[in-house]
């Protein structure tokens, strides 16, 4: 699948290596510098390369939109007609310095996301692990226990589509609901935030949901 990468830092540059690796064509955009944009695609090894975001939405089989909220619009007006694309987000719709969601219980970062681009198929994923913890996961990925990763939406083959990038990165895609369950997911990202970066053991943290009983 031809994936675009709308921000290209932590998660993007990251995310869109390891779809690389597992064999997708990334189109790297969107950072303040070209010379990193060029950087990922070289280190993608044949998979990558480095274009403006209107040129990662062209063709796109999916979006990743890995940007801070406070650049949304500036992304969205760069990467131009979204309509029927999968956009994948796991931006949270966080303050200036990354203190606390602005939007929040009565709505979503992705629900308001969706409401920007309503033609769009937007799925929330990605959000609720730290970029540190993505290689290792992916180089584990073969191991019997995979990771669980949340993720949500309002459209079913968007949703397939996220949870095969979900899979591809090395993750076991735990389908939350509807979208607006991000109110619930981008609230737990902040948890998972909070022991990673706080907690004891390091940001290389990951989580894994079990049911017990039958
Ligand atoms: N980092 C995590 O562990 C994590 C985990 C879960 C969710 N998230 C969410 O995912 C989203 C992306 O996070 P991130 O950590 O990947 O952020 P990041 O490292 O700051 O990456 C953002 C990307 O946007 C680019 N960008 C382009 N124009 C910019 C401008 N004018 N100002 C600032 N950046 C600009 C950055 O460019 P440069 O490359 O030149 O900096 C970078 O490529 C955020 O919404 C965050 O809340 C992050």
């Amino acid at each position: 699948m031809r994936i675009g990468i709308l921000g290209s830092g932590l998660m993007g540059g990251k995310l869109g290596t390891i779809f690389a690796r597992a064999g997708h064509e990334v189109v790297f955009s969107f950072a303040r510098s070209n010379d990193k944009l060029k950087k990922l695609a070289r280190d993608a090894q044949g998979n990558g390369r480095a274009g403006t975001p209107g040129e990662a939405v062209k063709e796109a089989g999916a979006l990743l939109l890995a940007v801070h909220w406070s650049r949304i619009d500036d992304v969205l007006k760069q990467a131009g007609d979204l309509s029927g694309k999968v956009i994948v987000t796991c931006s949270l719709p966080m303050d200036a310095g990354n203190t606390k969601l602005i939007v929040a219980n009565a709505s979503s970062g992705a629900e308001e996301l969706t409401k920007k681009i309503p033609r769009a198929r937007v799925v929330s994923a990605f959000n609720t692990v730290p970029s540190e913890v993505l290689f290792g996961v992916y180089e584990a990925r073969r191991k019997a226990s995979r990771p669980s990763l949340v993720y949500c939406g309002d459209d079913e083959s968007g949703k397939a589509v996220a949870a095969e990038l979900i899979r591809d990165a090395g993750f076991d895609p735990i389908d939350a609901g509807p979208l607006r369950i991000a109110r619930y997911t981008e609230q737990f990202a902040l948890l998972v935030g909070q022991l990673a970066y706080e907690g004891e053991g390091g940001p290389e943290l990951a989580y894994r949901f079990e049911r017990f009983g039958k």
